[in-house]
């Protein structure tokens, strides 16, 4: 009998899939969970006790917009009373002086805030937000002046990449503590965006030339997180620290995925919180088990030396570029797909960018419950524990 598999460390809450944005690298599903099947608080605050009952020790609160979910503020007092750090990944756009307040007073540990370029034009184009830039700087600074560390998150592609030094100044400007400079991941909706957002070989090339020379000049000022983009790398990054093996994700709707993105893999059957324990989820459930650990992989995987470092690399990737979710992560130069990936970055940056794509909120599905309705908490009931 094989072993239980070591707890998680992170916990995504995916609050809600509702955004005031739409991003066209939006790393939400394509079947959007609409208002009505999201979980209610009290079903949140009885699954954040099963996560620090299972090791869990962040809670990262996301979505779509986390804000919109009317019980964020008995949530992150819950995550704080069972000792676990409290992150919440914002837009911003939503949030006032007196919201940051009362989240600040729930407990919350720290906010992460995307930034989508440095100059409202630019930023509200790809935000497909009009006003919003602007509202975010005041937002920034009014977390900072809670006395909330806080993290830019800036998804980088063709259309703001030039803008990266001014991005690094703009953090350290709003006072943030780290800057998050992630590529796109070309999966779900930004897949369907990707020829409007990858980016030129040369355009990388300066982009790490401007981190690398700030990580020098800002060290003990700002912390900057950045990977070279998949579609340019020799090698994957061990995508979500492993399958099954650092982090799990709760959708809106209460399925629970080792990946957020892991609906784009066909075939998987996701248990859902209300009807099964965290517990049995990671550590039994199929999904947690078809891709956790090295004896699921073909060559030249299996017998790699990296096979440990980055376990195949991203199974979310594979499936949209190969078809085959077992298959090594093209962005691997051992895939025999890695040839091709790197051909459609430099074929697609080469030519004019086409407009954006971008996601209407009319295209929302339900996705159906798995639960009667009579069993789902009433919607008065909704916002607290
Ligand atoms: Fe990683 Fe597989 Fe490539 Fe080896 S062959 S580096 S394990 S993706
Ligand atoms: Fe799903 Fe990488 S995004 S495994």
């Amino acid at each position: 009998m094989s072993l239980p598999p070591e707890p998680p460390i992170g916990l995504l809450a995916e609050l809600t899939h509702r955004c005031p944005l739409q991003c066209p690298y939006c790393s939400n599903p394509l079947e959007l969970v609409r208002a009505r099947g999201e979980l209610p608080a009290e079903t949140w605050c009885r699954v954040l006790d099963e996560a620090a009952a299972l090791g869990v020790l962040q809670v990262h609160l996301s979505g779509g917009e986390p804000t919109l979910h009317p019980g964020l503020e008995s949530i992150v007092a819950h995550v704080r009373n069972l000792g676990l750090y409290a992150n919440l990944i914002t837009a911003g756009v939503l949030l006032d002086e007196r919201r940051i307040d009362a989240l600040a007073a729930a407990g919350l540990d720290h906010v992460q805030l995307s930034l989508q370029g440095t100059d409202a034009a630019t930023a509200d184009r790809i935000g497909g937000y009009k006003g919003g830039h602007r509202k975010k700087l005041q937002v920034a600074r009014r977390i900072r002046a809670a006395g909330l560390p806080l993290t830019v998150n800036a998804v980088v592609h063709r259309q703001n990449l030039d803008q990266l030094a001014a991005m690094i100044e703009l953090a350290l400007d709003l006072g943030a503590h780290r800057l998050e400079v992630a590529h796109t991941q070309y999966y779900g909706w930004a897949l369907v965006n990707r020829a409007a957002l990858m980016p030129s070989r040369a355009q990388v090339e300066r982009a790490s030339e401007v981190v690398d020379a700030a990580r020098v000049r800002l060290r003990g000022r700002l912390v900057i997180d950045y990977v070279v983009p998949d579609y340019y790398a020799r090698r994957p990054k061990p995508c979500m620290g492993g399958w099954g093996r650092q982090m799990l994700a709760v959708t809106p709707s209460g399925d629970v995925m080792p990946c957020h993105a892991a609906a784009g893999i066909p075939g998987l059957a996701f248990a859902n919180v209300r009807d099964r324990h965290l517990r049995w989820i990671w550590d039994e459930s199929p999904a947690f088990r078809r891709f956790r650990g090295t004896s699921w992989m073909p060559e030249p995987c299996r017998s790699c030396e990296r096979r440990e470092v980055d376990f195949g690399g991203c199974r979310c990737q594979a499936m949209a570029l190969t078809g085959d979710p077992h298959a090594t992560d093209p962005a691997c130069e051992l895939s025999p797909f890695h040839g091709a990936m790197m051909q459609a970055a430099e074929r697609e940056s080469g030519a004019t960018p086409p407009g954006f794509a971008y996601r209407k909120p009319a295209r929302a599905l339900a996705v159906p419950s798995t639960l009667p309705p009579a069993k789902a908490a009433p919607a008065s009931n909704s916002s607290r524990c």
